[in-house]
């Protein structure tokens, strides 16, 4: 049998590059697709290094339908992996348009060139932001779904969108994948996050203070209720969360069923544990401010990781040191990040 041929839209951004690599190790055959609006063609050479072959790509906006069927049109297509879509919650609140246009715009581009081409196999890239302001904790996929902000309704709307397709012609196998909070960096450091202008999430801020790109960390309210009062969250290994992928493909590519599930590890950690675990990997400090709740957030959000475990066969092996000691070497590695 030869080995599945599988489409990575967002190829060339933070998730999307490990998982080429992971999917590439799995045996698969790997097509990207990336516009490059959050990402840089740099990651293409860094993957063709890591990988030891030069990757198959298309650079194209996954809106673009003209494009997506000449992809579809050229060589068989088994699944699909959904990546590409804007993801900064602040920014959406500011320009809602452009997320809706690109989040729901790609998806219902994606599906219509998947559906004509009989491609039925997709795993889409869903959020723990859809739980909202969750009620219970540790958070299984059948808490309820609410949306706080137009990035997480995007999410919550793309799934209902696959909910209703998957309805309409069961034919579909689609796995609707729920990521906590991603961290960590390959382990050659030749590939990690690399976010534009100000991060706004937490590890690519704690790796520009640690590496002297800026002075300090503001550590966003320290009354919540938590164990020291700082928010937790369930950090989960880039490398964890692609393996999940590979995970997700074998099982819809074998058992045709979709499935909606959570990748965490299970466990939190407060922003305080971060930092400290930080600071031991690095070998550097990183000077903490106390500032205000910042708006939006939430006390805390960890996984009920059972439910991937069973089903897929998938859990997490890296833990807080190995998350921060890799996303250290990747910083040290690339100091201002694949511009520089
Ligand atoms: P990222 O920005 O690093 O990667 C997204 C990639 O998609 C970028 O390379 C960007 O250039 C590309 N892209 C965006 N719009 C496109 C378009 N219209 N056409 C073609 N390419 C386009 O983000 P990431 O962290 O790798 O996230 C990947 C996916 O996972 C996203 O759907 C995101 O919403 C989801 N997700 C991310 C997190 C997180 O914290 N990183 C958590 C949960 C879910
Ligand atoms: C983590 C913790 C902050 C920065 C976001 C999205 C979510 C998902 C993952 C895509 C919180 C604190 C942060 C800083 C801080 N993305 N913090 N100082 O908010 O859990 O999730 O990314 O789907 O949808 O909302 O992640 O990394 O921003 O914050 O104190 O400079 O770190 O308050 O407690 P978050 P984060």
């Amino acid at each position: 049998m030869t080995a599945p041929r599988v489409l990575l839209t967002g190829a060339a951004g933070y998730i999307g590059s490990h998982t080429w690599l992971a999917l590439l190790e799995a045996g698969f055959r790997v097509i990207g697709l990336d516009d490059f609006s959050n990402s840089s063609p740099e990651v293409l050479n860094r993957l063709q290094t890591l990988s030891g072959t030069a990757p198959e790509f298309v650079r194209a906006d996954v809106r673009d339908a003209m494009a997506l069927n000449a992809v579809f049109s050229a060589e068989p297509i088994d699944a699909v992996v959904h990546f590409a879509a804007f993801k900064a919650v602040g920014e959406s609140t500011a320009k809602p348009l452009a997320y809706y246009a690109n989040n729901i715009g790609g998806l219902l581009a994606l599906t219509e060139a998947m559906q004509r081409h009989a491609c039925k196999t997709l795993v889409f890239s869903s959020s723990a932001t859809v739980y909202g302001n969750p009620e219970q904790l540790p958070i299984r996929e059948d808490a309820p779904l609410s949306a706080t902000n137009p990035y997480g309704s995007t999410k919550l709307m793309g799934e209902d969108i696959l909910r209703d397709l998957q309805r309409a012609d069961p034919q579909w196998a689609m796995a609707l994948l729920r990521y906590f909070n991603p961290v960590g960096a390959h382990q050659s450091g030749l590939i990690g996050e690399d976010p534009r202008g100000i991060p706004n999430n937490l590890l690519p801020f704690v790796t520009q203070v640690a590496v002297g790109r800026r002075p300090h960390l503001q550590v966003f309210g320290n009354d919540y209720n938590t164990p020291d009062g700082t928010g937790v969250r369930d950090y989960i290994h880039v490398l964890d969360l692609a393996a999940g992928h590979a995970a997700a493909l074998y099982y819809l590519l074998d058992q045709r069923r979709p499935i909606t599930a959570n990748l965490g590890t299970g466990s939190g950690h407060s922003v305080l544990e971060v930092v400290r675990a930080f600071e031991l990997a690095s070998g550097r400090p990183v000077p903490v401010q106390f500032a205000p709740r910042r708006p939006g957030d939430i006390a805390a959000s960890y996984a009920d990781a059972t439910l991937a475990h069973q089903l897929l066969g998938w859990r997490t092996t890296h833990d807080l040191a190995a998350m921060c000691a890799d996303s250290w070497r990747w910083q040290r590695q690339n100091p201002n990040g694949l511009a520089g």
